[in-house]
């Protein structure tokens, strides 16, 4: 969601620092961007609706600016528009702004009756002017934040101005995540690391009520419970390199191009093809019999493809919800239940939620996560990294594989330990592993996608059907065509679209349906010949030849541990071709945000 950068040093360009780094977190999503800067001593602040690339008309580069902040607004209260964007200003304070002030109405009416007025309809302007009426009274920038932190109910990351000190960068977190960084005489603040890669990988992570207080020539951390103390150190393993697009056209279809590299550097970590690598580098799951996911979007349908191969495979039930329903319903947990929540960013408010639920009931936890030391990652009691590396394209595409390609290790661990997989079985598993970033490589490679685009491009439905696993991935396909291309697409369980959805199938319709399981094979196609009877035209993503259909992609067929691997690729394609020939943004899908840490 919302962006912030912050600098202050001795490089005289500080606008420039803070608009790249302010690119680099575009694929967090925003809706508009300001920056705020110290000219002699003035605070400046400019902003405009829309993107970045329209703020930096406004904005003179060649100005010798040495301190700012910066930030991409993602809208929760009140309109997309200049005035609710950030950074707002307030008597003596300047601030910007992620997450969402709670209790901001009832300080909102307790701030009026002082004398203040507000020109937005921003939370952020809220805490703006409380900031600097308790400043008011207590002379002192520190204890101002201190107290605040007191007051503010909800969640923000905040980069902080006051025009009595013009020398010191201030940012304090709740609950919302920021990073501060240092590289000499040069200080950074920032919502994720990629916009600090081109200074610098080394990162201290703010934790919930930490303050920060940057000047040139110092780097302090206080808390108002703890005092000043030392903060250990992190370091980011990618490079900027690895956050840049390198001549693919999208990030989404390079991080496509990146899944064979980063399913095998997923499975590799955990498993060198003998059951006693899993035991080694996978958590205890023996006590287990009563499985719960919980996830939001993509990673809830990697829990339903991972539901699926439990249910199927080790003969366990399992419970997969999506986390702003479970956090909030009545869940039944017993002393064999395992909480599993699955995160790319590690910092969805309504998984982390779920998580602290399940905790607040005893009972355990274990997160899937790529971003490694995220809130989610540090609150479970057992944490799992994917090795997706940094994710840029606010589509899901290597981050869903990676964490399939976990959960599939966790779900053969768990057939190891109730006796469901044979000798044989494993071995099969093991030769089809070896061969998996071929056959994946191969499936990117494969030149029908943007034909299968062209023809359906213009349409305003598609509809996906499959059966069991391959509902499971259909549900992925569906959601990858509706954000980035902004078609109405449906995934529906092939048995299921005779009770009411068939109605809308009309001639030229198109129907994908997914056919890997031969279980179901007879039963999906007969499904599909009830909707191309209908007019539609089907598009078979399936393991054997199919007659009859529009178009047929043909896939190995694999175990099916490693099936969903190789089904996603079609669809992840065949989304991004539609995409880029109805002209959409890609990358930055309109609404849309990476890190969803709002519910
Ligand atoms: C879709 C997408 C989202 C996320 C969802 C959860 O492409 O990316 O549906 O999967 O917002 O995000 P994380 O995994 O960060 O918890």
């Amino acid at each position: 969601m919302c962006g912030i950068v912050g600098y202050i040093g001795t490089k005289p360009n500080a606008i420039k620092t803070i608009i790249d780094g302010l690119e680099a977190l575009e694929y967090r999503g925003y809706d508009s961007a300001g920056i705020a800067y110290v000219e002699k001593n003035q605070i400046t602040i400019k902003k405009k609706e829309g993107r970045i690339a329209t703020l930096k008309k406004t904005l003179d580069f060649d100005l010798p600016i040495f301190m700012g902040i910066g930030h991409t607004r993602w809208a929760t209260h009140g309109e997309p528009n200049e005035k609710n964007s950030h950074p707002h200003q307030c008597g003596k304070f300047t601030i910007v702004h992620n997450g969402i002030i709670e209790n901001y109405a009832e300080l909102k009416k307790e701030l009026e009756e002082k004398g203040y007025i507000f020109k937005s309809d921003t939370d952020t302007e809220v805490a703006c002017a409380m900031l600097d009426a308790i400043y008011q009274e207590e002379l002192d920038i520190l204890k101002t934040l201190s107290i605040a932190e007191q007051k503010l109910k909800g969640s923000y990351a905040l980069g902080i101005l006051c025009s009595d000190d013009l020398n010191t960068l201030y940012a304090m977190r709740n609950k919302s995540p920021l990073i501060v960084a240092e590289k000499g005489e040069n200080k950074f603040i920032a919502s994720d690391v990629p916009a600090i890669l081109s200074y610098t990988n080394e990162y201290y992570l703010l934790d919930d009520f930490d303050i920060a207080i940057l000047k040139e020539n110092s780097l302090s951390f206080y808390h108002p419970k703890k005092g000043y103390f030392e903060k250990e150190k992190l370091i980011f393993e990618g490079n900027v390199e690895s956050s840049r697009k390198e001549g693919y056209e999208h990030y989404m279809l390079k991080e496509i191009h990146e899944q064979p590299k980063v399913i095998m550097d997923t499975i590799q970590y955990y498993y060198d093809g003998t059951k006693e690598s899993l035991d080694k580098n996978l958590p205890n799951l023996d006590k287990y019999n009563n499985i719960h996911i919980v996830a939001c979007g993509s990673a809830y349908h990697t829990g339903l493809v991972t539901k699926t191969l439990i249910e199927e495979i080790v003969e366990l039930p399992v419970t997969c919800e999506i986390a702003s329903e479970y956090r909030y319903k009545k869940v039944f947990y017993d002393e064999s239940t395992l909480v599993i929540v699955i995160s790319q960013s590690g910092e969805t408010a309504d998984t982390l939620a779920s998580l602290r639920k399940a905790k607040k009931d005893h009972i355990d936890t274990l997160a899937i996560v790529n971003v490694i030391g995220s809130s989610i990652a540090r609150e479970a009691d057992n944490v799992l990294y994917i090795k997706a590396g940094c994710e840029i394209a606010v589509a899901t595409t290597k981050a869903y594989s990676a964490q399939l390609a976990l959960l599939s290790l966790l779900t053969l661990k768990l057939a190891i330990i109730h006796n469901k997989i044979e000798v044989q079985e494993l071995s099969t598993i093991n030769g089809q592993l070896v061969e998996l970033p071929n056959m994946i490589e191969k499936l990117i490679l494969n030149d029908q996608y943007r034909k299968i685009a062209t023809n359906i491009y213009q349409r305003e439905d598609i509809f996906y059907l499959g059966r069991k696993l391959d509902y499971a991935i259909s549900m992925e396909g569906a959601l990858k065509l509706k954000e980035i291309s902004y078609i109405n697409s449906v995934s529906y369980p092939a048995g299921e679209l005779k009770h009411g959805t068939i109605s809308l199938v009309e001639k030229n319709t198109p129907v994908i349906g997914i056919i890997t399981d031969s279980t179901m094979k007879e039963k999906t196609i007969s499904n599909l010949k009830e909707t191309s009877a209908r007019g539609a035209s089907i598009i078979a993503i399936s393991t054997e030849v199919i007659s009859d259909v529009a178009e047929l992609i043909l896939i190995p067929t694999v175990h099916p541990l490693w099936q969903a691997l190789l089904t996603i690729i079609p669809l992840q394609l065949i989304a991004y071709e539609i995409a880029k020939l109805r002209g959409c943004d890609i990358d930055k899908p309109r609404n849309l945000a990476k890190s969803v840490t709002v519910e």
